[in-house]
């Protein structure tokens, strides 16, 4: 049997393993206690509670405004609902760049209120000192670079990262930096495939992708996209497996129509 399928806890040296024994990581995104029972019972091998919940959940245009007490909320509630899977959580926007403590004592308040396994922070050489000393707690810390939406506003536009190769020698860097300092994994997101592929084998760490290609050892998607219950996504990366936006309209459609026609409830659904 796989490393990854005999694992009752996936842990980082699970991660390591997988990857040396050419094992694909499977990572999704979730944000409340129910669907993370669903993704952790079907197999999932990391739950990454990301700041995208303040587009999926509450409706933000862009990751930024989401605090540290709503992604502790989420982590909390994500905990609850997993027996296996890893569970990463994302800092927020503004809680880790501007000073290493500062970037502690958000890691330690995320791990200690919600009961995440590891966090996750964007960027490379900018926030090194944050990793480093979140680190020195011994908490795990997953990098992510390449499109990194917390700089959306630096960038402009959520067009693939490092097709130039100032960019890309930096992203190498970087990823490299993150390997260096102690992180135990990196997302690559929305960047070139062949670019994904050499960092991949550059690195010993896990990469997972995201919009990266297939040579990387995971990959992983913002559940509400990959279910097709946000609709206005289309990115090319993005397979979507069900479509339900439209299954959940046409149940609540149906629901209503039978309310309204006084056909629900019927006679075994009352006392
Ligand atoms: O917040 C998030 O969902 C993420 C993934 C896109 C990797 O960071």
């Amino acid at each position: 049997m796989s490393v990854g399928k005999r694992a009752k806890r996936v842990t980082t040296h699970i991660l390591q393993a997988m990857k040396e024994n050419g094992e694909k990581i499977a990572m999704l995104t979730a944000y409340d206690y129910s669907t993370a029972r669903i993704l952790d019972d079907a197999g999932i091998d990391i739950l990454l509670v990301g700041d995208s919940a303040a587009n999926v959940m509450a409706g933000h245009e862009t990751t930024l405004p989401i605090t540290l007490d709503e992604i502790i909320y989420h982590a909390s509630s994500v905990v609850r609902g997993v027996n296996r899977a890893m569970v990463v959580v994302d800092l927020p926007f503004g809680s880790y760049q501007g000073n290493s403590k500062e970037a502690l004592s958000t890691a330690i308040r995320i791990m200690k209120t919600s009961g995440a396994h590891a966090v996750k922070l964007e960027g490379g050489e900018e926030v090194k000192e944050s990793i480093e000393r979140i680190l020195t707690a011994g908490i795990p810390v997953m990098g992510h670079l390449g499109l990194t939406p917390q700089s959306i506003y630096k960038f402009g536009t959520y067009t693939v990262r490092a097709t130039k190769k100032e960019e890309a020698d930096k992203l190498v860097a970087d990823a490299k930096l993150l390997e260096d300092v102690g992180c135990f994994a990196v997302v690559l997101e929305k960047i070139p495939a062949d670019l994904a592929k050499m960092v991949a084998t550059a690195i010993r760490i896990p990469v997972i992708g995201i919009g990266a290609g297939p040579h990387v050892d995971g990959q992983v998607l913002v559940v509400h996209d990959m279910l097709g219950i946000t609709q206005e996504f289309k990115p090319r990366f993005l397979r979507r497996y069900l479509n339900l936006y439209d299954d959940i309209k046409q149940a609540v459609q149906r629901y209503i129509e039978d309310v309204k026609l006084k056909e629900f409830p019927n006679e075994s659904e009352q006392y």
